[in-house]
């Protein structure tokens, strides 16, 4: 099937009311024991743009991408997603944006008890009233775009973790969200399903102009996806820029972060 005509729709930034898709302004995070995480956030991510996020453990990577979608609050500052400041939003209020914007966790947080078509069903029958045939019809397709098509019977006990991990990448993108956050997608997964999962990324930002963060450990992932590259460090965005600009930086935290990265490159030239 060519995934332009597929029934997902395409957008574009001209159909948006805003530039940003996502703005944190001054975001901090503490944490009830002192713990000062984040120290003053700056990130704006145009609609349309792939932006990785990297960093060393701890930094606070899976708190912002948290805090995008509610399920933390900031300590201070300002996050608007899609245009609308998302501080304080009761559960009511996020409905509408929670269709619009959908994370891929770190963890597989599928459900064992059910089907791969279940599972993905799953936010479907939550959040969109759609007849069945329809659902049928999205699950197949994004079953096709995480390449494991025809697999709707399993359960994911069946599955290796790679493929588990990219039945999580289709529940997450079923609703069809124009903003897609990814924690670690490719944490744990074999240098093929990495791949498949990279190319995946991709696609839906060429093919369908999602906006997307997708925190990473790989360095070679983020270079690959993010059309800019931001990386933590000590609570704030120490630096950010296409993946070309972080690599020339002179900045000696920035050298030393990218330094096995541009070794590993230059081996392989
Ligand atoms: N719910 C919480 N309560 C207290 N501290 C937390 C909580 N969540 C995260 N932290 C602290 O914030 C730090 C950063 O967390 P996290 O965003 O998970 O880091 P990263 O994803 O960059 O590895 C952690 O090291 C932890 O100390
Ligand atoms: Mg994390």
């Amino acid at each position: 099937m060519s995934l332009s005509q597929s029934a997902f729709s395409t957008q574009s930034a001209s159909e948006h009311q805003t530039p940003w898709a996502i703005e944190f302004h001054d975001v901090h995070k503490i944490f009830d024991n002192n713990e000062h995480v984040l120290k003053g956030i700056n990130l704006q991510v145009p609609w349309g743009e792939t932006v990785s996020l990297v960093g060393n453990s701890g930094t606070g990577k899976s708190i912002l991408v948290k805090m995008l979608i509610g399920l933390l609050q900031p300590s201070k500052g300002t996050i608007v997603v899609a245009g609308q400041d998302v501080k304080g939003l009761s559960e009511m209020e996020w409905m509408p944006l929670r269709k619009r914007v959908s994370m891929v966790f770190q963890a597989n947080a599928l459900f064992d008890s059910m089907t791969v078509y279940e599972n993905i069903a799953f936010p479907l029958r939550q959040h969109l009233q759609m007849p069945e045939p329809e659902i049928k019809e999205r699950v197949a397709e994004v079953l096709e775009w995480v390449l494991l098509p025809g697999i709707e019977q399993q359960y994911p006990q069946e599955l290796s973790g790679g493929m588990r991990k990219r039945v999580g990448v289709a529940r997450g993108i079923v609703t069809e969200p124009e903003i897609l956050l990814y924690d670690e997608p490719t944490a744990g997964l074999d240098p093929v399903s990495t791949t498949v999962v990279d190319e995946m990324i991709r696609r839906f930002q060429r093919e369908r102009g999602v906006t997307s963060i997708v925190i990473t450990h790989d360095l070679k992932s983020a270079m690959n996806v993010g059309d800019r590259v931001a990386l933590l460090n000590q609570g704030v965005v120490w630096a950010s820029g296409t993946p070309d600009e972080l690599m020339n930086e002179e900045d000696t935290f920035v050298r030393g972060f990218f330094e096995g990265y541009r070794l590993a490159m230059e081996l392989l030239q």
